[in-house]
């Protein structure tokens, strides 16, 4: 299946390679738009998760989609050995380098090129595998789930932090104008790429969001699968577990 929202929809790349050259170009910039355009809520988003992530005790991490790594440094709160970090853009690894290395956390966190649908790791290797919004951005969804599933050890979670769809009045309404006009507006001053910050609320529309996803994670052989709406169903955790 594959989600057909493109960052730069005249050119004849791939949505990977787009997407790819999409974050290497707002790479600079992702870490304060994202913190500035969502008031700062993405941050609790991704405690909360990582609340969950630490009642599994993962001992070894896989950070898919890690960008510059933000996912990966709150999952420390979860007492790893190790993280790995994995994404395409090589810009947006730069910069989450930078932080590792001047946190003094780049001997438990380590960060490399990858790609969700074509993991570099062996079958059953790793406690857990977080993703935080990055599953809209795979060009093949199930592709990256499947490989996700087969280097989780048995039992051992996916949790995964996405946007979603709000369904109801006034959320929805007050949503669509911050998400479809304010949010691309501010995005395009501020990161100077015209099309990344329409791509992010049209790659959330067309998004299997809430009961979709789950019906995604179980036809793929994930169990216990659950679902849990964040912030009037802005954003959601979806939690799997390997059988
Ligand atoms: C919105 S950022 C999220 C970064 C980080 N997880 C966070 O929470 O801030 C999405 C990231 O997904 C990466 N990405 C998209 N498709 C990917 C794929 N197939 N494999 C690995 N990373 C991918 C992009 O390069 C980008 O860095």
């Amino acid at each position: 299946m594959t989600t057909n929202a493109l960052p730069y929809s005249e050119s004849s790349a791939s949505k990977k390679e787009q997407v790819e050259l999409m974050f290497d170009n707002i790479s600079g910039k992702y870490d304060f738009l994202n913190h500035f355009l969502s008031l700062g809520i993405d941050i609790l988003w991704r405690k909360k998760a990582v609340k969950i992530l630490k009642s599994f005790n993962p001992t070894f991490i896989l950070d898919v989609a890690t960008g510059t790594a933000d996912f990966a440094i709150e999952a420390l709160a979860a007492n790893p050995k190790k993280i790995i970090g994995i994404d395409i853009s090589e810009g947006m690894l730069s910069h989450g380098r930078t932080k590792l290395k001047d946190k003094k956390i780049d001997h438990i966190i380590t960060l490399q090129k990858g790609d969700s649908e074509n993991l570099p790791f062996e079958a059953n290797t790793f406690d857990a595998v977080i993703v935080s919004f990055g599953v809209r951005n795979f060009e093949n969804l199930e592709i990256g789930l499947s490989n996700i599933f087969r280097v989780l050890k048995p039992n051992a979670p996916l949790i995964v932090l996405e946007f979603s769809k709000p369904k109801n009045f006034p959320i929805k309404q007050i949503y669509n104008i911050y998400f479809k006009f304010a949010l691309p507006f501010i995005g395009k001053l501020v990161s100077k790429d015209n099309s990344a910050y329409t791509y992010l609320p049209d790659s959330v529309e067309k998004f299997p969001d809430g009961e979709k996803f789950i019906a995604i994670l179980n036809k793929l052989g994930y169990q216990s699968c659950k679902n849990l709406p964040l912030t009037f169903g802005i954003s959601s955790i979806y939690i799997g577990q390997k059988s």
